[in-house]
């Protein structure tokens, strides 16, 4: 057996989300892959330091933000805050949590830039872009739509006409105009920063670092087609424009008033800022790290490693290595790259009906665990798409996990209890553990990948039954940590299930049922010692992917939890398991039906309506719902249904509001009440006057048919003018 490999010290990372919607299952995909890999390197007793932020700068963020009536900052917040639920229910084991806009990020970003501007890799240049002159802020291309310069057709965007599939530039539509606002974009010209990925240097070291065995097969491929110039000279490396006019949102050049990163620049310093946040907090300490941030990143012996998605393949394969080495860090050890995740062959949709939202599977009461494995199942450490099918899931899970590697716990359990009291005895006959080698040897047949291992290696396991069965299991150890290692996760699902069958079989042939009939307590017991051990090793090499069922299953078999040396201290005779719980549910079909239903149209309330539409708490936050005191009530001459009503706000003089309850209200009685109004109403113009608001009352839907009108009222005490929320 090798030694156990020194203490490796990792700093490991999931791409920075956008904080501006919540997760889908791609993000939840990426998560489970990172944790997986991240708790197997924990379980080999390495120090890892798993984090991640919210990526919170950009146009879109501002803008939504904006929408929303809030401040960038607390749109951020109200997202991240929706977080720790997702991971939780998960079992994403991140360390640390962070944000691209804490202060951290913003010190290293502009740290980073600094070095790179010594290192002369940064130049100016004067860039020609669309502005919008009534926000008065330069668009980017996805908020500039137009007419189609090749087919003529309506409303495409800036990149390419959906109708014709042509593709140009955004100053090559014809009538373009703003999304935001609807003007027509003028051409504005502004000086934009660059980092000189096409200086000599930049290509030298890029050209070096891609080859060093950091980068998957396929990543390669394309980073060459990156690479690659034309005779003319054009392609290549250019260099990258990583500056925005103001208003942005996001972290201020030093020296250039107005200017911001670009989001692109300092989200992947995130990471490093999410890590040092960490080693600040002291959460390193709590791993047994001693050191500061900056000595452990300092130190060459510390491994940086990237899980990304493919589509921002070239920020971390060129860019970020770039930024890295030029600015004197340390360069990632590895960016693994994976696939995209699609539903039923679909790719996701962000409308509603498609793709599997993560929070509904978990309100549906799904196992968390039924999703780690299927993504286990499926996962390579290719860059390749992976789907997810409701049959295969059901299958795998129900077959696969249940089947075979829970159905053993519950298979031996009951002979454990019923026959030994919950405490198998030493083995006194060693005939048996001999027969039971050329009965496996049987069992594996001529042409079984397991044959190999089917080799006698009594003396390892004196004084264990089944040396075989334990022989074969133990074999695959190192196997198994390399597809770990390796993130070949579905070779390393489907080894362990092959192992799994084998100790069901073990079992089956041992027929336990006839031993217990026929009294043969010492050959049942025997039995019953190899299946718990044939467990225990299942339990151990699951451990990664399954941290709850594994804990759960750990707990009923009396041991310790996994750490993969553990797989060297068997269950003895003498040991005592525990009361048999069930350990996991399979899949009812019904439950992925509800998952993927398009969810069903809303039932009718009483009063007449269903319930809107769902909104973020943003959505809310746009609405200012005051308190307003009815300082005057009277009826509008020539209308039968309004009220003129003078409000109280707390203003210097009260708001004028028409108000349609003349059928449900005396003004005399209303006078002096508490009521909420909606303070933030665009002014509406109507016939007898400016409308400076809206009282809030109760009615029915159909109102001709069910009429009554109830104005609501706030409890006495309630101050004009607090803000209700
Ligand atoms: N904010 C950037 C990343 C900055 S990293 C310094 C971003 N955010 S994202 O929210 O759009 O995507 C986050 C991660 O989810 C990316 O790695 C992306 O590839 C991944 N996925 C997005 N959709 C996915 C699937 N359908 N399947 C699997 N992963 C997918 O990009
Ligand atoms: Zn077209």
């Amino acid at each position: 057996m090798s030694a156990p490999p020194a203490v490796r010290k990792l700093f490991v990372t999931t791409a920075l989300p956008y904080a501006n919607a919540a997760f889908h299952v791609g993000h939840m995909m990426e998560y489970i892959q990172a944790d997986i890999w991240v708790r197997f390197q924990r379980m080999r007793g390495h120090q890892v330091h798993f984090v991640c932020a919210d990526d919170a700068h950009g146009a879109p963020i501002m803008i939504a933000a904006e929408k929303a009536g809030i401040t960038p900052q607390a749109f951020v917040a109200a997202i991240a805050a929706g977080r720790q639920q997702y991971l939780d229910g998960f079992h994403i084991s991140f360390d640390n949590w962070s944000s691209t806009d804490a202060p951290e990020n913003h010190a290293l970003s502009k740290d980073i830039y600094l070095a790179l501007r010594r290192n002369e890799l940064i130049t100016t240049r004067t860039v020609e872009q669309f502005f919008d002159p009534v926000k008065a802020m330069f668009l980017p291309d996805r908020y500039i739509k137009g007419e189609c310069p090749k087919c003529g057709a309506k409303d495409q965007y800036g990149d390419s006409c959906e109708v014709c599939g042509a593709v140009y530039t955004p100053t090559a539509l014809r009538n373009p105009y703003s999304t935001l606002t609807g003007a027509t974009p003028v051409r504005k010209e502004s000086e934009h920063y660059f980092f000189k990925l096409s200086d000599p240097r930049c290509v030298e070291f890029l050209s070096q670092w891609t080859q060093q065995g950091h980068l998957q097969t396929e990543v390669l491929n394309k980073i060459s087609e990156w690479f690659k110039t034309d005779e003319d000279g054009h392609g290549g490396l250019a260099d990258w424009d990583i500056s925005r006019d103001a208003p942005y949102f996001g972290i201020e050049i030093p020296d250039a008033p107005g200017k911001y990163f670009y989001v692109w620049l300092d989200a992947p310093i995130g990471y490093l800022a999410s890590l040092k946040n960490h080693f600040d907090k002291g959460g390193a300490k709590a791993l047994g790290e001693p050191r500061t941030f900056d000595e452990f990143m300092a130190d060459p012996a510390t491994e940086q490693f990237h899980f990304i998605g493919k589509d921002i393949t070239y920020f971390h394969t060129l860019f970020w290595p770039a930024m890295l080495h030029f600015s004197g860090r340390k360069t990632p050890t590895n960016v693994f790259v994976h696939g995209f995740i699609t539903v039923k062959d679909e790719k996701m949709s962000k409308s509603r009906g498609t793709g599997i939202s993560p929070l509904r599977y978990l309100e549906i009461g799904m196992n968390a665990e039924w999703l780690r494995y299927y993504i286990a199942a499926k996962l390579t450490a290719k860059v390749e798409d992976i789907d997810f099918s409701p049959e295969d899931f059901v299958a795998r899970v129900n077959s696969d996990l249940v089947g075979k590697y829970v159905n053993i716990a519950s298979r031996v359990a009951g002979f454990v209890h019923k026959h030994f009291a919950g405490q198998v005895l030493p083995i006194t006959d060693s005939q048996f553990a001999k027969a039971s080698i050329d009965r496996l040897q049987a069992l594996a047949g001529p042409n079984s990948d397991l044959e190999r291992e089917l080799t006698y290696q009594y003396d390892a396991f004196e004084g264990l039954p089944d040396p075989v069965l334990m022989n074969s299991l133990r074999s695959w150890a190192d196997e198994l940590a390399s597809l770990y290692e390796q993130r070949e996760f579905s070779k390393a699902v489907r080894a362990i299930m092959d192992l799994a069958d084998l100790v069901n079989k073990s079992f089956d042939f041992a027929k336990p049922w006839e031993l217990a009939k026929t009294d043969q307590l010492a050959k049942l017991n025997a039995v019953c010692l190899a299946t718990l051990n044939g467990f225990k090793l299942l339990t151990i090499y699951l451990s990664p992917i399954l941290p709850e069922l594994t804990a759960a299953a750990a707990r009923f078999l009396n041991v310790a939890s996994q750490r993969w040396v553990d797989i060297d201290s068997p269950i003895r005779g003498g040991h005592r398991i525990s009361e048999y719980k069930h350990l996991m549910q399979r899949v009812d079909p019904a439950m992925l039906e509800a998952l993927l239903a398009p969810p069903a149209p809303p039932a009718l309330l009483p009063g007449g309506e269903a319930i809107a539409p769902e909104i973020a708490i943003a959505d809310f936050a746009r609405l200012d719902l005051r308190i307003a005191k009815i300082v005057a009530a009277e009826r509008v001459e020539g209308s039968t249904k309004l009220l003129r009503l003078s409000l109280d706000i707390g203003e210097a003089k009260p708001r004028n509001v028409f108000s349609g309850i003349q059928s449900a209200y005396a003004p005399e009685d209303l006078v002096g009440r508490l009521t909420v109004m909606i303070a933030n109403l665009a002014p509406r113009k109507m016939k007898f006057g400016l409308s400076e608001g809206m009282v809030l009352a109760a009615s029915h839907a159909d109102e001709k048919a069910q009429p009554g009108l109830y104005l609501l009222e706030a409890d006495a005490g309630a101050a004009p003018g607090l803000r209700v929320r």
